[in-house]
């Protein structure tokens, strides 16, 4: 029996929700210069999740936010804290926690967004444990919602064929047990900001004309260089989140890892000695929905029976910023 810290939370409830309008690689090949082929072979995707115009990322993330709670057999006036994570608010005041908190009727809970790109779901989770574990509430709801298409360039063939919608949520209580987190390891870097980034829009050079025309509010990203990096950032996230729990790849039931490319995923199995068939993946229907992308493949994972109570998962995360994060949970 491996020994572990004592969880402080565990996870007491999951939901997802993804659109249902669905754009294939053959759709992208009558919008820009590519084709089927170069996509799955260099990303893994083959299709995508878009949201419709009309809907937001509180929307989103309430829908995947009402199936965590259900499970978790919480009633939205129970919520002590809710954190958002996304890369693509509704608007920029007030947060879209709080447009959720609204639409969910969570009306006894602080709400918050945090922006750390692909790892704030994680990131989420970690503030959630502090929170709780210092005594100032009893039940976290941190969810992840992602517009992704609202953010994307969708005539720059390097990045429109990669992104998608998503939302996920768990609900998280003390931990009165062995399940729970184990461990967790968070970095960030902005000395590497500009590789992934959106240069126009904020407070820096505030939204214009000629923001508009040069495009300079959309997703910029120079893929070799993160793709480096990502697969490095992977590596530190994962190993350091087994070592600091006393695991290693052996202990671990599932590895579900964030989805953005299948050679990243790949890369980040074998670096923590993880086999594939104990590699969650769903990059190939749903693209990159940055921070949804883990909770939505928990999520699905524990619906298919491929995880349940008791069994240790490791996840590891890679995003703007840069951020990266790794943790192991026992559910
Ligand atoms: O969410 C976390 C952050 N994001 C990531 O982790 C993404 C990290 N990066 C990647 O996954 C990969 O770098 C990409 C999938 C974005 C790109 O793959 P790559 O193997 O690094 O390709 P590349 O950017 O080096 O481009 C190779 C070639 C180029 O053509 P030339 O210069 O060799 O003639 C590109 O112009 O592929 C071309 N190309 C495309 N061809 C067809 C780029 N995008 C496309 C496309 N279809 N969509």
């Amino acid at each position: 029996m491996v020994k572990h810290p004592k969880p402080l939370v565990e996870i007491v409830g999951t939901g997802r929700y993804v659109p249902d309008r669905v754009l294939t690689n053959a759709d992208l090949e009558k919008m820009v210069e590519t084709n089927d082929e170069w996509i799955v072979e260099r990303t893994g995707i083959r299709e995508r999740r878009i949201a419709r115009d009309d809907e937001g990322a509180a929307q989103m993330g309430a829908e995947a936010a009402r199936k965590a709670m259900e499970e978790a057999g919480v009633e939205p006036g129970e919520v002590d804290i809710l954190i958002v994570s996304t890369a693509t608010p509704d608007r920029w005041l007030p947060s879209t926690a709080c447009d959720l908190q609204a639409l969910l009727g969570a009306g006894n809970a602080m709400a918050f967004d945090i922006c750390a790109a692909c790892s704030g779901w994680l990131y989420g989770l970690t503030m959630a444990e502090g929170y709780l574990a210092a005594g100032r509430g009893e039940i976290a709801l941190v969810v992840a919602a992602e517009k992704m298409s609202s953010i994307t360039d969708w005539e720059d063939r390097a990045t429109c064929v990669l992104f998608g919608d998503a939302a996920g949520a768990a609900v998280l209580k003390k931990a009165t047990g062995d399940r729970g987190i184990l461990s967790a390891h968070h970095k960030s870097d902005g000395n590497l900001a500009d590789l992934l980034y959106r240069p126009g829009g904020g407070a820096a050079i505030p939204m214009s004309e000629e923001v508009l025309v040069d495009k300079g509010h959309l997703v910029k990203m120079s893929g070799r260089e993160v793709f480096k990096n990502a697969v490095r950032s992977m590596a530190d996230a994962s190993g350091t989140a087994l070592e600091k729990a006393g695991l290693t790849g052996d202990d671990i039931d599932l590895l579900i890892p964030h989805q953005a490319n299948i050679r990243i995923i790949k890369a980040t199995a074998k670096y923590a000695g993880i086999p594939m068939e104990k590699v969650y993946i769903n990059v190939d229907r749903f693209g990159n929905t940055s921070s949804a992308a883990i909770p939505v493949a928990l999520d699905e994972a524990k619906e298919a029976g491929i995880v349940g109570p008791g069994t240790v998962i490791l996840t590891a995360a890679f995003g703007a910023g840069f951020t990266w994060s790794g943790m192991t949970i026992r559910l």
